[in-house]
């Protein structure tokens, strides 16, 4: 059994989960996993190599030879600095739809259980909860509207310079959250033992403050 804690934060695209998960993780000194980059990164390759989406067998050689090395903010494959580009919105259409694949899936998890290192880990994404931590000592499911979604997502974009349309945004969501819902793999859902917070009204510093709280109440 592995003794080092877990605090896993699930939740559907743009709730604002990598920038509190990694706010918590900066706080108690612990390290952070950005799960859904490991997707992107496959979607990454596979965009690369001209692999389809359908291409279980492809994409999953793809997920099993992933070296990624994540340092300071910042993410690295096969030796290129990819961490603007796995943030492309054609790159996590992508992920979404090749991370319906079980064996995929699966290629994956020693990769994201090779994170848990002392002192802690704080994981991010759909399953750690459900899943990949499933002894995860505090499971947070963080959800916001899709309108507070889309607009989280337009201002982000434009800070990093990428153009983007609210409508369309707003399309992309909610497609991209009945995928994730509706899949049989892992479907995003907040695990039985999670509690739930919804950021809609909430500034991340607040989001933040009450993880930290939950986490201290333990
Ligand atoms: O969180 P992010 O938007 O970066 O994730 C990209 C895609 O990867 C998601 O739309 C989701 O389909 C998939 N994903 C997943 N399981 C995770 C993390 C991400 O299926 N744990």
């Amino acid at each position: 059994m592995n003794e080092v804690p877990v605090i896993a934060i699930d939740g559907p695209t743009a709730s604002g989960k990598g920038t509190v998960a990694q706010r918590v993780a900066a706080a108690l000194g612990w390290h952070y996993l950005d799960s859904g980059a490991l997707y992107r990164l496959v979607a990454l390759r596979a965009l690369q190599a001209g692999v389809a989406a359908a291409d279980v067998a492809a994409l999953t050689r793809l997920a099993r030879s992933l070296r990624p090395q994540f340092d300071a903010g910042r993410v690295c494959l096969d030796g290129r600095d990819v961490t603007d580009e796995i943030r492309r919105e054609d790159v996590g259409a992508l992920a979404s739809r090749i991370a319906v694949h079980p064996p995929l899936r699966a290629a994956l998890l020693d990769l994201q259980r090779g994170f848990r290192c002392p002192p802690g880990l704080v994981a991010d994404g759909r399953d750690m909860a459900t899943v990949v931590f499933p002894d995860a000592g505090l499971k947070v499911f963080l959800t916001a509207s899709v309108e507070a979604r889309a607009g989280r997502r337009h201002k982000q974009l434009s800070e990093k310079g990428f153009p983007s349309n609210i409508a369309i945004l707003l399309q992309d969501l909610r497609a991209r959250d009945e995928r994730d819902s509706s899949r049989s793999a892992a479907p995003l859902r907040p695990a039985k033992d999670a509690r739930q917070l919804d950021s809609s009204d909430l500034a991340i510093d607040e989001v933040v403050a009450q993880i930290l709280r939950w986490h201290g109440e333990r």
